[in-house]
C-alpha cells in the first residue's frame, strides 16, 4: 500500500496549514493510501547545525525515519515573507538525499493575502535538490482566515475539487513511480 507522510510547517495552535495538511489526508485515505501526519508542533526538534546525529533530540531519529518509510510527501506551508516557512525548511534540513530522493511529493501553501506561487516555487526548488519527484498539480489557499468551516472543511466547491485532483494525482503517480500499489 502507498504510505504518505503530510508535514506542516507552522507551529501555530489553530494553524490553517495543518487544516490543508488534513483536508488532502482524507482524500489520499479515500484512495486506498496510508497516511502519516507528522505534527512539528508536538515534535522536539533542533535547528540543524550541519551534524548527522542529534543524539539529545530522538524525534530527528523519528522524523527520519518515519520519511523513509513514506513513499511520497505532502508538505503544507505558511507563506512566511514570500516564502516557505523557516519550521518547514529547518525540518527538511535535518533530513538528506537519503530521506527524501525518489519520494514523489505534493505540495501546499497557505497564505493571509492573496493567492500566489511563491513559496510552492522555492519548495519546488529544494526538493528538486534533494531529487524527489514533485507533482504538478499544488495548491496555495489565499486569505486562508476565510477557506475553513469551524471543523475545518473547506467552504468553497472549487478548492475542495482542486483537492480531490491533488490527491488523485499524487497518490496516482507515487504508485507508478515507486511501483507500489
Ligand atoms: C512571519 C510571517 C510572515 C508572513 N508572510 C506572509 C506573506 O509573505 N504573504 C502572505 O500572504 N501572508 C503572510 N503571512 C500570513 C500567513 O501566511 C498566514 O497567517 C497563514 O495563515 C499562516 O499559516 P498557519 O495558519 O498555518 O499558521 C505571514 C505570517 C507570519 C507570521
Amino acid at each position: 500500500m502507498v504510505k504518505i507522510v503530510g508535514i506542516g510547517g507552522s507551529l501555530r495552535p489553530s494553524s490553517y496549514s495543518r487544516m490543508a495538511l488534513h483536508a488532502a489526508a482524507r482524500r489520499i485515505e479515500a484512495l486506498g493510501a496510508e497516511v502519516e501526519i507528522l505534527d512539528l508542533q508536538k515534535m522536539r526538534l533542533p535547528f540543524c547545525n550541519g551534524e548527522k546525529n542529534y543524539p539529545d533530540y530522538p524525534d530527528v531519529q523519528r522524523l527520519q525515519e518515519t520519511i523513509t518509510s513514506a513513499d511520497g510527501l505532502v508538505l503544507a506551508t505558511p507563506e512566511y515573507h514570500g516564502s516557505v516557512s523557516g519550521v518547514l525548511k529547518n525540518a527538511l534540513d535535518l533530513m538528506s538525499f537519503e530521506q527524501l530522493s525518489d519520494k514523489v511529493v505534493g505540495l501546499i501553501s497557505v497564505l493571509g493575502g492573496q493567492s500566489n506561487s511563491n513559496a510552492l516555487n522555492d519548495l519546488r526548488v529544494i526538493m528538486r535538490w534533494v531529487h524527489a519527484w514533485v507533482i504538478p498539480e499544488q495548491i496555495a489557499i489565499g486569505q486562508a482566515w476565510k477557506a475553513f468551516d469551524s471543523e475545518g472543511k473547506l467552504l468553497d466547491e472549487n478548492l475542495s475539487q482542486r483537492f480531490d485532483k491533488f490527491a488523485q494525482s499524487l497518490v496516482e503517480n507515487t504508485r507508478k513511480l515507486r511501483g507500489v500499489n
